[in-house]
């Protein structure tokens, strides 16, 4: 009998340990804090990537890229949800980096595709052709220097991911890419952090994205404008991702998790049913019921509770989290 295959997710952390050896631990944490600084700072966009050597890119990928293959995982599975006979045969990931969203997409729809990663940062391209040999899923995946802006071109994909990428961009080269990633691609998967800007760049994405033709698959119920109030909140979600040894040596600590908060939108021109609501708060669990904060197809938000009196949807809504399509499909 063949030994059970390890998921994507395990195989990742099992690679992303092994990167930083050989790589002074001061090195290590010294690049991690330098790349905390730059993200804090929150006005990035520049000339020049911020992955500028191996020892950025080995920090960067044993630090944040659990996190972000967790948050594209988790939005790749609410879009799975959404085109439930659909199987991308072609994948695109666009500021791809180390390639977060090639694992995550391989852990959502296992089995092998055509993979293109484009990134301008060379180093990063590098490490993610390393870590990937460890994913046969990944093994003929082409990693290729692009520069996102004017002169990007991109074939006609199935799956466009752009995970963690737009806060990197100036608003014109935005617009660009959208553009460009609308004319190319049948879906698009599109990932930001969970903070009101984040949800403020993946709003922008999803009214254009609506523009061009697209039906919006998840988070939201429906293709209509958002039903937030611009300033009032922000749409996000929340994935749980297990701290690696550098976290715990970074952060301190002994959690063995933490969550990461993300925003992100689906969208397709496939037919697409939609979840009828989604849970986009932390359920409230109280004595006998749970409140759950839903976004519906009105569309609109609303608070529900579910009572004991409601039997198996009360069991569920236990059961329920937080990004889950309500009520849980059959
Ligand atoms: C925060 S990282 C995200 C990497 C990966 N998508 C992930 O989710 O882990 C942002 C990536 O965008 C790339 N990037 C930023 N601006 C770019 C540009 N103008 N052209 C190409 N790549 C760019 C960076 O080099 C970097 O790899």
């Amino acid at each position: 009998m063949n030994a059970p295959v390890p998921p994507p997710a395990e195989t990742l952390r099992h690679s992303l340990a092994t990167l930083l050896d050989g790589l002074p631990p001061r090195q290590a944490t010294q690049a991690v804090d330098r790349l905390i600084a730059t993200y804090r700072g929150g006005a990035t966009p520049t000339h020049t990537p911020i992955l500028r050597d191996r020892a950025d890119v080995a920090a960067y990928a044993a630090y944040r890229m659990p996190a972000t293959f967790e948050a594209v995982h988790a939005a790749l599975e609410a879009f799975a949800q959404a085109v439930p006979d659909w199987t991308p045969t072609s994948h695109t990931d666009v500021g791809g980096g180390t390639g977060a969203a090639t694992w995550a997409v391989t852990a959502a729809w296992p089995g092998e595709r055509s993979v293109t990663v484009l990134d301008w940062a060379e180093p990063a391209l590098a490490i993610g052709r390393e870590i990937a040999a460890a994913n046969p899923a990944l093994k003929n995946a082409r990693w290729q220097r692009a520069r996102i802006g004017t002169a990007l071109t991109l074939d006609p994909t199935d799956l466009v991911t752009v995970s963690y990428v737009l806060n990197e961009l100036t608003a014109p080269d935005r617009t660009t890419l959208l553009d460009t990633v609308a004319s190319a691609a049948q879906s698009v998967v599109i990932v930001e952090p969970g903070t009101p800007d984040g949800y403020t760049r993946v709003i922008e994405a999803r009214d254009r994205l609506v523009t061009a033709g697209f039906h919006v698959a998840a988070p939201c119920p429906h293709s209509a404008a958002c039903p937030i109030a611009p300033g009032t909140d922000w749409c996000h979600f929340s994935a749980r991702v297990s701290r690696s040894s550098l976290h715990r040596q970074i952060k301190g600590g002994s959690l063995a998790y933490e969550d990461e908060k993300f925003a992100y939108v689906a969208a397709t021109r496939l037919p697409v049913t939609p979840a009828p609501a989604r849970v986009v708060r932390k359920p409230q669990i109280r004595k006998g019921q749970v409140l759950l904060d839903l976004c519906e197809t009105e569309p609109a938000l609303r608070r529900t509770t579910v009572t004991k009196r409601h039997g198996d949807l009360y069991k569920a809504a236990r059961d329920a989290d937080w990004g889950d399509a309500w009520p849980p499909a059959e």
